[in-house]
């Protein structure tokens, strides 16, 4: 049995899509989610999919070695940050190499880096009147958007699309790729 612990900030719906799609499988299990935001709506979806939910501040992120220590402890082959917004540290990314990845909302390394999450990369691909943008699924390592790329899909960027158009295309591509992504790294397949 390969196991996955899910990070995430905000809403979880990439979370939850990852966790319906291994929902039936006895060779993978979402074993646990984790979030550092209190009021995140990840953590009523976890609630209703019965995934168990660690909570964590800053300083346990940054100044301790408990999440890592806990993911062992756990026997987690994978850990997949969905709309996870904090960098991760070295402790973390170290005891995870080429364990972690993470998607990114565009077409990295455009639209990468500190600051660009969520709406603010769709804002910064309407204003610089791109005509493409999409999904880049990565490795993670100590810096924001930067480890080896696993995985891109593009949606195109028309005249008149707003950010929450070009979130909602972005979003589509997310639901389609991740999960699939996910597998094909644990299984093979
Ligand atoms: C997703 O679009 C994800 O790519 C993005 O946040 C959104 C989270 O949505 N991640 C980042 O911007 C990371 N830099 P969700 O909470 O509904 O899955």
């Amino acid at each position: 049995m390969k196991r996955i612990a899910i990070f995430a900030s905000g809403s979880g719906s990439n979370a939850e899509k990852i966790c319906e799609h291994f929902a039936e499988r006895d060779d993978v299990d979402v074993s646990l989610i984790f979030t550092n935001n209190p009021m995140a709506g990840v953590i009523r979806r976890a609630l209703k999919l019965q995934i168990p939910v660690v909570f964590f501040d800053r300083k346990t992120f940054y100044h301790t070695g408990k999440i890592p220590q806990i993911l062992q402890n756990e026997g987690i082959d994978l850990v997949v940050l969905a709309g996870f917004m904090m960098l991760v540290p070295p402790v973390l990314v170290n005891a995870f190499s080429n364990k972690m990845i993470n998607i990114h909302p565009a077409l990295l390394p455009k639209y990468g880096g500190k600051g660009m999450y969520g709406h603010h990369v769709h804002e910064a691909v309407v204003n610089a009147g791109e005509t493409e943008s999409g999904i880049t699924i990565h490795y993670v390592n100590e810096h924001y958007d930067e480890g080896d790329v696993i995985f891109q899909a593009k949606c195109d960027v028309v005249s008149g699309d707003t950010p929450e158009d070009v979130a909602r295309k972005v979003h589509a591509l997310e639901y389609e790729h991740y999960p699939r992504v996910i597998d094909e790294i644990l299984t093979g397949r």
